[in-house]
């Protein structure tokens, strides 16, 4: 946990943000996988975190601003579980040092509630994700199941978001670590790849580094072989020479911070020259958005210019045609890059995708587009000070869209597709770095780790 202060401070700043009436802030539960007692690793809430820092199940924290109370309910441990589990610091004493000096047990939740509902109170909640947290909101405010993220707090949401969309210099110094212990695990993968080796075989370590480095896995683990399907995780493919690997993965560190990397490399020592010219068009594309990043920059805008490198990439290698900017403004380079060019990244991966893309990533004034490719950007607004975000262009060939948008003789200006046929079995490639906004322009958070393909190459050697 950060000093109890840090916490304090959060919680009176959403306080004010917020006005009146009464915050309800879910942690999360335990959740079983086949039966009962055999769990998922179990992730706490990340605002739950964020505001009290307690990082156990079952918990649920208010912030009453109208009569300012701050209380967190929660069981202390049974006899069975201390048999079981060990013992552990009392939930009072660690609700103590985030500041918290009210615990009361979970079951005196309900009648709180109760008495803020007949007194009229305002109670402001988050969107609930998790089926057991929107069944509770669901039963303690009278809400159907169905209607519960919709009747979430709106001003809670904006709040929330403003503050942690700005990370602190505790913050930025647990992402550090957390990318430090991210790229060792991208290291591994890449000295590790071996031909005739399974994509598992070498997944499965990383997971082992990340939990060495304290934490866990702050999202299921890329690569594949098949870069060209954005999410493939990874299966019992055997990985052989002549292809490439895609490795997007990341730790989160002991207090769950994320770090999220990507490198593509060949399986053998060397990529082929037509590998080697698409990772070097990547490369200016990656490269080309770091230097356009600072505040008041439209994430949306390095979106383009990045997609805009990219096409012109595949222009000199005669692939597409045209006014790259064109290009872009007609979508076309939605047929080699469907998703977005990166997202937030805090606390969770995709920081604070649970509150809504709208209100983390877009204004009331820009709107998240709503077409192919565009509905994938999760971050469009203008840049600021302290916010951490992801560069991550890349080229995907999938061959089933490459036939439907032939067949739909779409982008003929602008797309050879007599030279995009020798691409139906090329695969996928993407280099992603995490970085902060300064004052000035963009910091690379963690240490630099090879990226070009020369780099790779001489790891690979
Ligand atoms: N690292 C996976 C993603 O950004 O979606
Ligand atoms: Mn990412």
């Amino acid at each position: 946990m950060f000093e109890k202060s840090v916490y304090q401070l959060r919680r009176q700043k959403l306080k004010q943000q917020v006005g009146k009436g009464l915050i309800l802030l879910l942690g999360n539960e335990e959740s079983s996988m086949n039966y009962k007692d055999n769990l998922y690793h179990f992730r706490q809430d990340s605002s739950f975190l964020y505001f009290f820092g307690l990082d156990k199940p079952g918990l649920a924290g208010i912030i009453d601003i109208d009569n300012d109370r701050e209380i967190v309910f929660g069981n202390e441990l049974t006899l069975d579980e201390i048999v079981w589990m060990g013992p552990q610091p009392s939930l009072a004493e660690q609700a103590a040092r985030a500041g918290i000096t009210n615990v009361q047990p979970s079951s005196a939740l309900i009648s709180s509630l109760h008495a803020t509902r007949t007194g009229k109170q305002d109670i402001h909640f988050l969107p609930p994700y998790r089926p057991e947290n929107i069944l509770k909101i669901s039963t303690w405010l009278d809400i159907a199941p169905g209607g519960v993220r919709e009747h979430s707090s709106v001003k809670l949401i904006r709040a929330v978001v403003a503050q942690r969309s700005i990370k602190s210099p505790e913050e930025i110094r647990e992402i550090e670590q957390a990318v430090d212990t991210t790229a060792a695990m991208h290291l591994a993968a890449i000295t590790g790849a071996k031909d005739g080796m399974t994509e598992a075989q070498l997944a499965g370590g990383l997971q082992g580094i990340a939990i060495s480095g304290g934490g866990n896995l702050a999202f299921p683990t890329i690569l594949t072989v098949n870069g060209q399907v954005l999410h493939n995780h990874y299966s019992n493919t055997i990985m052989r020479e002549g292809q490439m690997v895609i490795c997007d993965s990341g730790a989160e560190n002991a207090l769950h911070y994320a770090g999220d990397m990507t490198r593509t490399f060949p399986v053998g020592k060397k990529f082929t020259p037509l590998q080697k010219e698409m990772h070097d068009i990547v490369l200016a594309s990656q490269e080309a958005a770091v230097k356009a990043l600072k505040p008041g920059v439209l994430f949306r805008d390095v979106h383009f210019l990045a997609s805009e490198i990219l096409v012109e990439g595949l222009k000199a290698a005669g692939v597409m045609k045209g006014d790259p900017k064109d290009a872009v403004a007609a979508g076309a380079h939605t047929m080699v890059f469907q998703c977005g060019l990166g997202h937030m990244m805090g606390l969770d991966v995709h920081d604070m995708e649970d509150l809504g893309e709208q209100y983390v990533g877009y204004t009331d004034e820009l709107k998240k587009g709503t077409e192919f490719g565009w509905k994938s950007l999760r971050l469009g607004r203008a840049l600021e000070p302290g916010f951490v975000v992801t560069i991550e262009p890349g080229l995907y060939f999938i061959p089933e869209l490459m036939d439907l948008r032939k067949s739909e003789k779409k982008y003929l200006d602008f797309i050879n597709y007599d030279k995009l046929e020798a691409f139906r079995h090329f695969g996928g490639i993407r280099i992603e770095e995490d970085f902060l906004i300064t004052e000035t322009g963009s910091r690379l958070l963690g240490k630099p780790l090879a990226k070009s393909a020369a780099d790779m190459e001489a790891l690979r050697g």
